[in-house]
C-alpha cells in the first residue's frame, strides 16, 4: 500500500473557482453537431431537431460555457451560410475535415440550443480565410439591438426560422483557431496573426465595447514556435485581448500507462510556461492589466493516423455529410487522466479562467450517440460531471507529501494527484484525487488547518470494475461498464480524513467543515 499525506489550510487559497473552467466545445466536425446534439427526425428530437436524450446528458455533465463552431472548421467557415431560411442555405465543402457541410444548423440554432442547455456561448471568428470586416459584421449581427443592416437581418432571420430575434449577447469571442499550425486553413506567422488579431479585436470592440477576447496561442507545447508565438502575438495584442488560448491533447503511447497517468505534470508545466510569457510581455510593455489563459481545447485523444506534420488529424475519405471522425472510446485509465487534467486546471485557477474539454458529443467526447439510436456516457463523463458540480468557492493550495511512482517520461512523480475547493457559504470542502499507482492501493490522509471536519457528505470512486481490466469502457452494448461507485474505505480520524484509494482510480470526497 502506498502512502500520501495532504494538508490544506483555509488561509492558503489559489483563487475563486472560475465558473468558466468547466467548458466544452461543439465543432462542426464529424458527428458532434449532426446526429450529436442535432438530429431532426430522431425519436428523441424536439420540433427543432435538438436531441433531448443528448440534452439531458449535457445538463447532467454540467458544462458552463461551450465554444462554437470550431476548431479547424472555423478557419474556412462563412458564418452567413448558417443563418436565414434553412432551404436557402448553401451546401459547402468543409476543407478542414474533408466533409460536406449542409448548414442546416447554424448560429441561431446554436444560441437557442445553448440557452436550453443553460451554457454560455463562446463564439469563434474565422481569421483563416477572413478578417476584420466579417468579424465585425458577425458581432453586429449577434449583439446589436436593431436598426442596422446586420442586426435587422438577425431579427428577420430569427422571425423567418422561428428562432431568436433579440440580441444574442455573446460576450466571449475567440480570435480564430490554431493559426500557428501548418494544417490550419489560412496558417499565419506570429507577426501576421498578431497584427490581424489586434486590428480585428479593435474593430469588434468598436461595435460592442464589452467583449472578452481570446487571442490564439500555440496548438500544443511541442510546436516549434511554442513560446515565441505567444510572445510575438501578445506583443501585438496585449492591450486588446483578455486571454490567450492553450490547447493540449494527451494519449497513452506504446502501453506506457505510468507516463500517461502522469500527464498532468506536463499540463502544469505547459501552463506555467505560458503564464511566464504573458507576464514577460506585460512587464516589457509596462501594462497594468492582466491577461489570463483560456485553455479552450484539452482532452485525451488517441491521435491515430498522424499521416504528416502538415495534416496531423484524421479526415474523412470521400465527401460525406457528418462522417464518423475521431470517436474515441474511453476506458478507466483515460477517465483517471481526465480527472488529473482537471486538477491541473483547478490548481492554476488564478490564471486559467476558461477551459473547454474538446469536444461535447461523439468527437473525442464524454457523450456518445448513435444516429436513430441511444446516447450514453463515456468513462470520462464522470470526473468532469463531479468536478463541475462540486468545485465551488475557493481553490485551496494543497501540500502533498506522497510516495513516488517512476515514469519514463517524467521521472519520479507523486503517486497521487489532487485538487481541493472549499465553499465557505455551504460549509463544504471537496477533495478530488487520483491514485496513479497501477498495482497498489493508496492510504491517503488529509489534514485540515483552520477548518474542522464535522462529517462526510459524499464519497465516490471510479476504478477498474470487478472482473474487468483498465481497458473497460462504456460501449453501445454495455453502456454502464465504467462509472462511479460509493467509496467505502473512508472516515474521519482525529479531525483528519482517511481514505483508501484503489489502484488506478479517481475519487471525490466531500466533507462538511466549519472554521476551527
Ligand atoms: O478538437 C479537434 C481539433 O483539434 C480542432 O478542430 C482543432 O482546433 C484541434 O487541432
Amino acid at each position: 500500500m502506498s502512502q500520501a499525506h495532504l494538508t490544506v489550510d483555509r488561509a492558503f487559497t489559489v483563487a475563486d473557482v472560475p465558473h468558466r473552467l468547466f467548458g466544452s466545445f461543439v465543432e462542426h466536425m464529424g458527428r458532434c453537431v449532426y446526429t450529436g446534439i442535432f438530429e431532426p427526425g430522431h425519436p428523441q428530437a424536439d420540433q427543432r431537431g435538438f436531441r433531448q436524450d443528448v440534452m439531458k446528458l449535457v445538463k447532467e455533465l454540467g458544462p458552463t460555457v461551450v465554444r462554437y463552431p470550431g476548431g479547424n472548421f472555423v478557419s474556412g467557415y462563412l458564418w452567413e451560410d448558417g443563418v436565414g431560411p434553412v432551404e436557402d442555405r448553401p451546401v459547402r465543402i468543409d476543407g478542414a475535415w474533408h466533409s460536406i457541410e449542409t448548414n442546416a444548423f447554424g448560429l441561431h440554432e446554436f444560441v437557442e440550443w445553448a440557452r436550453e442547455a443553460e451554457v454560455e456561448v463562446m463564439e469563434a471568428v474565422n481569421l483563416g480565410t477572413r478578417g476584420v470586416e466579417e468579424a465585425r459584421a458577425l458581432v453586429e449581427y449577434a449583439n446589436h439591438p436593431g436598426g442596422t443592416y446586420w442586426s435587422d437581418l438577425r431579427r428577420k432571420n430569427g422571425a423567418a426560422t422561428g428562432t431568436i430575434e433579440e440580441p444574442f449577447d455573446i460576450r466571449l469571442w475567440c480570435l480564430g483557431n490554431e493559426l500557428d499550425g501548418p494544417w490550419q486553413i489560412g496558417h499565419k506567422t506570429a507577426d501576421e496573426y498578431g497584427r490581424l488579431a489586434q486590428e480585428t479585436a479593435k474593430a469588434m470592440r468598436l461595435v460592442d465595447p464589452d467583449l472578452e477576447l481570446v487571442a490564439v496561442g500555440s496548438s500544443n507545447r511541442q510546436m516549434p514556435t511554442f513560446g515565441s508565438w505567444e510572445h510575438t502575438v501578445l506583443s501585438h495584442t496585449y492591450a486588446e485581448v483578455d486571454y490567450i488560448s492553450m490547447h493540449a491533447y494527451y494519449q497513452e503511447h506504446d502501453g506506457d500507462a505510468a507516463s500517461f497517468l502522469a500527464e498532468a505534470v506536463d499540463m502544469d508545466a505547459f501552463i506555467d510556461g505560458v503564464v511566464s510569457t504573458i507576464d514577460a510581455v506585460k512587464a516589457a510593455g509596462k501594462h497594468t492589466k492582466q491577461v489570463d489563459i483560456s485553455f479552450d481545447e484539452w482532452n485525451v485523444w488517441y491521435q491515430r493516423g498522424l499521416e504528416t506534420e502538415d495534416q496531423p488529424h484524421q479526415v474523412a475519405k470521400g465527401w460525406q455529410k457528418h462522417p464518423r471522425l475521431i470517436e474515441d472510446s474511453y476506458n478507466v485509465t483515460d477517465a483517471v487522466v481526465v480527472g488529473t487534467l482537471m486538477h491541473s486546471l483547478l490548481r492554476h485557477g488564478d490564471r486559467v479562467r476558461i477551459a473547454n474539454q474538446a469536444q461535447l458529443v461523439n468527437v473525442i467526447a464524454p457523450i456518445l450517440s448513435e444516429e436513430g439510436g441511444p446516447a450514453w456516457r463515456q468513462s470520462i463523463f464522470w470526473p468532469f460531471a463531479r468536478i463541475a458540480a462540486m468545485a465551488r468557492g475557493q481553490i485551496l493550495r494543497l501540500a502533498v507529501d506522497a510516495d513516488q511512482v517512476s515514469t519514463q517520461k517524467f521521472g519520479d512523480v507523486d503517486v497521487v494527484d489532487a485538487a481541493a475547493t472549499w465553499d465557505e457559504g455551504t460549509g463544504r470542502l471537496s477533495l478530488f484525487v487520483a491514485n496513479r499507482g497501477m498495482e497498489e492501493s493508496n492510504d491517503l490522509t488529509l489534514d485540515l488547518h483552520g477548518l474542522e471536519a464535522t462529517g462526510i457528505s459524499s464519497a465516490e470512486v471510479l476504478a477498474i470494475p470487478e472482473e474487468r481490466d483498465r481497458k473497460a469502457a462504456n460501449v453501445l452494448d454495455d453502456q454502464d461498464a465504467v462509472g462511479l461507485r460509493p467509496l467505502r474505505e473512508v472516515g474521519l480520524e482525529d479531525g483528519a480524513l482517511r481514505v483508501t484509494l484503489p489502484p488506478m482510480s479517481w475519487a471525490v470526497v466531500q466533507l462538511e467543515v466549519k472554521s476551527a
